[in-house]
């Protein structure tokens, strides 16, 4: 069975589904792979170390995906190159459903098995296999290293001959996988780092890496985690208490970095445009959640501004796609072991039960139907 990977096309996406490494262990299962020339451009992969890992590198999308059965993407293809996919073939990568409800359907019309890893239910199994994860991870530290760049001070406390710098402050809001990795790392630089988050088990992590938690505790917080692991909405009344903690602690920080997500939801506005007016001349908002909105209302979604009070917030979009060797290495395992783990040895093909909760999270289309429970047509649902 051929599998194909596929150049991204989308503006600033720097990743690709595959490393040298990965090809490798996909002609282990027996696979043939071509590879789309270009794909590991922006990861500083050239098309000649995917040839000597045994990868065939095709000079277009269309000949890499002549008589493919499986194809690795990092962000769903256009309508365009999804036309060039042979019916029937198997395509993982992230799909972005639930920012674009006509995909099950035109996917099922072209006959495209889907299986949108971000849908990977939060189970231990799932884990190796979790691109939100791998990625999230990567962004959390390159939010704090830009962060770091862009901050006219220094992060650790400096005691020089010359007289003593102070550390600086950073507060991360939303300390999932992004935020922690961002604790983490502000902490190993040095700063004086304090977080918050609205579902209870943050509250640990925060402190055992070292950071301080505010948050607002009561009942709602208490039951702000889904069964799947993510947060809820929060109710007007606990975003007001939570509103008014993080004015008081904003207004003394010299680095913001905000990661709050609510799955398929947009991002909660969690810094209003007066804490960022009340926030020192020079101080720092980072908004890894910019693609989903944004949790700061001034964040303008894929650029950099500075506030008339000096404020300079980066509101990139595709924080991931900025670090794209680490996150293309770390994905394109991800995508390997869900391959691996649903693989047939003797028919050497994938193998998708339908009961498994795995199969049952991602699978979107299969046999040019639309099988995801959360995305039937509102008729049949
Ligand atoms: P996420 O990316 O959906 O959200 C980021 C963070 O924002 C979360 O911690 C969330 O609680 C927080 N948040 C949402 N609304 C907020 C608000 N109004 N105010 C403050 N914070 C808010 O979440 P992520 O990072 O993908 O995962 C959350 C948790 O899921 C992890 O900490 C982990 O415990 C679990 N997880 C489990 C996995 C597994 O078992 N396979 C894999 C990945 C995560």
């Amino acid at each position: 069975m051929r599998l194909a990977v596929l150049k991204e096309t989308r503006a600033g996406e720097t990743r690709v589904a595959a490393t040298p490494e990965t090809v490798k262990r996909l002609l282990a299962l027996g696979l043939t792979v071509a590879v789309e020339s270009g794909a590991g451009a922006s990861a500083h992969i050239a098309d000649a170390e995917f040839q000597a890992a045994g990868a065939e590198v095709a000079p277009d999308a269309a000949a890499a995906l002549a008589g493919a059965g499986i194809v690795f993407v990092v962000a769903m293809p256009d309508a365009e190159r999804r036309a060039l996919i042979p019916r029937g073939a198997l395509l993982v990568g992230i799909s972005g459903v639930h920012a674009d409800a006509a995909l099950p359907t035109s996917l099922a019309a072209a006959g495209i098995d889907a299986c949108a890893l971000e849908l990977l239910p939060r189970i231990t199994r799932a884990q190796s296999m979790d691109v939100l994860s791998s990625q999230s991870n990567l962004a959390g530290y390159r939010a704090v290293i830009e962060a770091a760049a862009e901050f006219s001070r220094a992060f650790p406390m400096m005691m020089t001959a010359a007289g003593t710098v102070p550390p600086a402050r950073v507060f991360v809001l939303g300390a999932g996988v992004a935020g922690l990795q961002a604790i983490a790392t502000a902490r190993r630089l040095g700063a004086i780092v304090s977080a918050t988050d609205v579902r209870p088990a943050a509250k640990e992590e925060i402190k055992s890496l070292g950071a301080t938690f505010i948050g607002v505790e009561d009942e709602e917080s208490r039951a702000a985690q889904t069964s799947g692991g993510y947060a809820k909405e929060m109710s007007e009344a606990y975003r007001r208490k939570q509103a008014e903690l993080t004015a008081s602690t904003v207004a003394r920080q010299d680095i913001v970095i905000t990661t709050a997500l609510v799955l398929g939801r947009k991002a909660p506005t969690l810094v209003s445009a007066e804490m960022v007016g009340a926030m020192r001349d020079g101080s720092v908002i980072v908004d890894i959640a910019a693609d989903a909105g944004g949790n700061c209302a001034q964040t303008v979604p894929g650029e950099r501004i500075v506030t008339p009070n000096g404020v300079a917030i980066l509101g990139y979009r595709n924080w991931p796609a900025r670090i794209p060797v680490a996150a293309s290495a770390l994905y394109a395992r991800n995508l390997l072991t869900f391959l691996s783990t649903f693989w047939d040895k003797e028919a050497k093909a994938p193998k998708l039960p339908a009961e498994d909760e795995i199969v049952k999270g991602v699978l979107l289309t299969r046999g040019g139907t639309i099988v995801h429970p959360q995305f039937l047509p509102s008729e049949a649902a």
